[in-house]
């Protein structure tokens, strides 16, 4: 079971997880840190930038990657982990991954091989952030994702595609139709797990993953599987969740070795 804990707004629920990520660095100051993007995750940024960490050590690796978009196009995740990760937390760029990064058309057969490779080499990932869509995905494995898949090319949904076309000043055409993601066998891989939800369109997806049966249809309920979880919800996006009252027993109660 996950450890699940309801946080009364996004700024608690990101200072939460930056202490995970602190306790991390300041024991391994080069930590291997898989890196989420999308909005869920700028309040963990935010957080730890205030730490006073030194942060030039720690290696990231991004979950997932649109394909298509031209090298810098600001709306990759490689500009946008540059933007909101890297340059806040004032991170080494060189020493962060993106997926499928400098790679096109046939070449990204190679790409999931290559990319999980890398993450071997670094030790394999410590501490993996993530978000959650709408419809259970974590990073960009959508429904029906296997359950040991490896880092690959996906498509992504027409749900994931409206959600993200706000940053593609609403046009959901100009959304690629592809991606390259980490696989639900890669994230399992990593050390901890902490995966964060905020707001009332994510209560469905976070209760169904967190509660409901392990199912390649609930591409994030695999997170079950995994030994290490610290889920941090607000109160909208715990609103589905039927052992509310437990969770919150059970983190008022902690003990203090735990903590
Ligand atoms: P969001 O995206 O943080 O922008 O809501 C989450 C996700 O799609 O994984």
């Amino acid at each position: 079971m996950a450890e699940v804990v309801i946080v009364p707004d996004v700024a608690a629920g990101g200072a939460l997880a930056a202490d995970a990520i602190e306790a991390l660095v300041r024991d391994r100051p080069d930590a291997v840190l898989g890196l989420a993007t999308g909005s869920t995750p700028l309040a963990i940024w935010r957080a730890l930038a205030t730490r006073g960490l030194d942060l030039r050590r720690v290696r990231g690796f991004a979950l997932d990657e649109y394909v298509g978009l031209p090298d810098g196009d600001p709306r990759s995740y490689r500009a946008t982990i540059d933007a909101e990760v890297v340059a806040v937390l004032g991170m080494d760029p060189a020493l962060v991954r993106v997926p499928g990064e400098g790679l096109a058309g046939a070449a990204l057969a190679g790409a999931g091989a290559a990319y999980e490779a890398a993450i071997a080499e670094a030790g394999g990932v410590d501490l993996q952030v993530l978000g959650i869509g709408r419809t259970g995905h974590i990073g960009f494995n959508e429904p029906g994702s296997s359950l040991a898949s490896r880092t690959r090319v996906k498509t992504l949904t027409a749900v994931t595609r409206r959600d993200n076309a706000r940053f593609f000043d609403g046009d959901v055409d100009a959304v690629p139709l592809h991606c390259v993601t980490q696989g639900l066998g890669t994230i399992l891989d990593a050390r901890r797990l902490v995966l964060l939800a905020f707001g009332e369109a994510k209560a469905a997806a976070l209760a169904a993953a967190v509660e409901g049966p392990v199912t390649a249809s609930m591409p994030a309920s695999v997170i079950q599987l995994h030994p290490d979880v610290l889920v941090i919800a607000d109160e909208a996006a715990a609103g589905r969740l039927r052992f509310a009252d437990y969770y919150r027993e059970a983190w008022a109660s902690r003990p203090e070795w735990a903590s």
